[in-house]
């Protein structure tokens, strides 16, 4: 019975999959080509169930070999965050952000050798999943880049990171205070089928 059971509920998910179609009436698609960044901000502060759903969507980002070499610092200290905003005006902390994710590295758990450096992309995945999943919330979010910039270096003395924890960025969330225009960037010249 239970087999059964579970043979009808895959095949349901199956045909769920099945029938999303290519196009913006899918979820997905419309939350990927409507999110923008997002760098002004009301100020009303965020819960922690949300925090909690960004870090998930975070972590389920694809990293090379599964080694999830990531750590992540939530700022939700108005002093902290009005701080990093001070020092560090391209993080648009000082816009009325409620809650800063800054999205680190962990170079203890990255590959060894040639692919030592994949923790960036790595970690590059979870920030793209974070600011999908803050817009799928209607939050806003702007990705603010650290590393390899000598940014990475102050926030890890401003946060009293370890040395083998690296902030590739930091991502102001809250509920936004502007509604930027979506950019128009698909360009089909840019692809290729085959060969150059
Ligand atoms: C690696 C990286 C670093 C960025 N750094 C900053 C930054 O320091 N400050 C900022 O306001 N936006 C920053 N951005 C956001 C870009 O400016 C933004 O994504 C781009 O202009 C496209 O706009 P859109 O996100 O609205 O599509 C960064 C984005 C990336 C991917």
């Amino acid at each position: 019975m239970k087999k059964i059971l579970f043979a009808a509920l895959g095949a349901l998910l199956l045909a769920g999959c099945a029938k999303q179609p290519a196009t913006m009436e899918n979820q997905v698609i419309n939350n990927i080509m409507t999110r923008v960044s997002v760098r002004q901000f009301t100020g009303e502060p965020i819960t922690q169930a949300q925090v909690d759903t960004l870090l998930r969507a975070a972590m389920a980002a694809p990293s090379a070999v599964n080694k999830q070499p990531w750590a992540f610092v939530v700022i939700s200290d108005k002093a902290i965050i009005d701080r990093i905003g001070a020092e560090l005006p391209n993080t648009r902390c000082q816009n009325n952000a409620p809650c800063a994710i800054v999205l680190c590295g962990d170079t203890d758990k990255a590959l060894d050798g040639d692919g030592h450096e994949f923790w960036v992309q790595d970690v590059a995945a979870a920030t793209e999943n974070l600011l999908l999943a803050a817009h799928s919330m209607g939050l806003g979010a702007v990705w603010t880049g650290m590393y390899p910039t000598p940014r990475a270096a102050l926030v890890q003395q401003m946060l009293d990171l370890p040395e083998n924890i690296v902030p590739l960025a930091i991502v102001p969330v809250g509920y936004p205070a502007e509604q930027p225009e979506v950019k128009e960037k698909y360009n089909p010249e840019l692809i290729h089928y085959n060969k150059w």
